[in-house]
């Protein structure tokens, strides 16, 4: 399919750089708090600047906005914007990530917090300790009493958007002192040798997390118009209409940024089992965080197979269907479920005066690679998305596994997601 919009600036956008290879990519609240596959700052930025109309007309939508970049982006650029996502921690995070707070505030809660903490952690008082599966095996005994103690006296501060600035805090010390392997976004524990040495102490590692995570709010409140708006709702973007019962979307998103989930979370990045922990030590619904990778794009086969009106995808599909029957389906259940959101997402769009952009990496199947670019582009055409163009980058720090072995055999390490494509469209 060719782009509508030929001409010299297309010509010019051919050498355009995306790579943004030394860029400071944790800046202000992005450095809050890691999480998979977080898009780089950079290429939100620029995609706004290329694509952002008049700023107060705009609104930018991320329809799986993980860890807030595209909002974080949009509000400093004074654009309001609405983030969905499924995983309840990706909201939390946005939500801290987009919710500007004044220096002083947090020093003085902070101050407050640490003495309460330290008292409590001298005088060896008891605390409740929450009731997680397997907590024992993930966490040493100093690690779950230090925990608890903070989490404690975290639930007891007033002011909502302070206290979840600080289960952000919290939620990445959970994960330091952990048995969890650092560097990983799947749950391994250390092994054995590491284990042994692993000497966790919550309290000085809380306090390291939030003086830095202060430092990068007092960043992003003296950089950012407080008045511009940023929501974030939690929930299946495949139903995005029926999170919108307040009308915030339908129909007047002028912008969308965004990079969905890559499909089959077992072999590629898994949310609901990076966030497992953190989420169960914030009591989040544990039912809710488990599914998290169940309902991601993908998460469910489908008994029949319907025709998306993409050859790519049919191509592709027999492809991989000669190979392995279940990883055809697999992979059509995730085209299935884009489809979904591709029909929700034309409903959401302002007709005739917006601009959406797909971030995406080209995985491969049984060592097939699925050109998820260009199936994407035919689905697209099928819901009135008018093709613009395409730039590509090399990913030099995007935090996701580059390789792994989906058939579990060394040999075969077959993954590897090291470039990404971004998919404009017009509509
Ligand atoms: C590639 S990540 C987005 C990362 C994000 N751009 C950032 O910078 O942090 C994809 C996100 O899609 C979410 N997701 C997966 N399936 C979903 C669904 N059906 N509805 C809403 N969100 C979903 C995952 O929880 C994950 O946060």
């Amino acid at each position: 399919m060719q782009s509508t919009f030929e001409g010299p600036e297309r010509k010019r956008e051919i050498k355009d750089d995306w790579t943004f290879a030394d860029a400071d990519t944790r800046r202000m609240t992005h450095g809050l708090h890691t999480y998979p596959a977080r898009m780089i700052p950079q290429v939100t930025e620029k995609l706004i600047t290329k694509f952002a109309k008049s700023e107060s007309d705009d609104l930018c939508i991320d329809p799986f906005c993980g860890s807030g970049t595209v909002l974080v982006e949009a509000k400093l650029k004074g654009i309001k914007s609405v983030g969905v996502d499924a995983n309840p921690l990706a909201v939390l995070i946005s939500k801290v990530k987009t919710t500007p707070i004044k220096k002083e505030v947090l020093e003085r809660e902070w101050s407050s917090l640490r003495q309460k903490i330290e008292g409590d952690i001298s005088k060896e008082k008891p605390v409740e300790v929450p009731t997680i599966k397997n907590l024992e095996y993930w966490f040493k005994p100093q690690a779950i009493n230090g925990l608890a103690i903070i989490k404690h006296h975290i639930n007891k501060i007033e002011n909502k958007d302070v206290q979840d600035f600080f289960k952000v805090c919290f939620s990445v010390t959970v994960r330091k002192v952990s048995n969890i392997r650092s560097g990983e976004f799947k749950l391994y524990r250390l092994p054995p040798d590491k284990l042994k040495l692993h000497d966790p102490k919550p309290l000085l590692a809380f306090s390291e997390v939030t003086n830095n995570n202060i430092q990068r709010m007092d960043k992003f409140y003296k950089a950012v118009d407080k008045s511009v708006k940023s929501i974030v709702v939690k929930g299946d973007t495949r139903k995005l209409l029926e999170l919108d019962p307040r009308n915030l979307y339908e129909n007047c998103a002028t912008l969308l940024i965004t990079s969905p989930p890559y499909g089959d979370s077992h072999t590629t990045v898994a949310y609901g089992q990076f966030s497992r922990y953190s989420s169960a030590w914030l009591d989040f619904d544990e039912e809710e965080v488990w599914k998290v990778d169940r309902i991601a794009l993908g998460g469910k086969l489908f008994d029949e197979v319907e025709d998306l009106e993409s050859p790519a995808l049919t191509h592709t599909l027999h492809m991989i269907a000669d190979a392995d029957e279940y990883r055809a389906r697999e992979t059509y259940a995730f085209f299935k479920d884009i489809d979904t959101c591709f029909a929700q997402i034309a409903k959401v769009m302002k007709k005739r005066k917006s601009t959406i952009c797909f971030v995406l990496g080209n995985r491969t199947v049984k060592r097939m690679v699925v050109p998820a670019d260009q199936i994407m582009i035919e689905l697209g055409h099928k819901h009135g998305f008018k093709y613009y163009d395409t730039y590509h980058r090399e990913i030099p720090n995007k935090t996701m596994p580059l390789q792994n072995a989906p058939e579990n055999e060394i040999a075969l390490k077959g993954e590897t997601i090291s470039k990404e494509n971004i998919v404009v469209w017009k509509y």
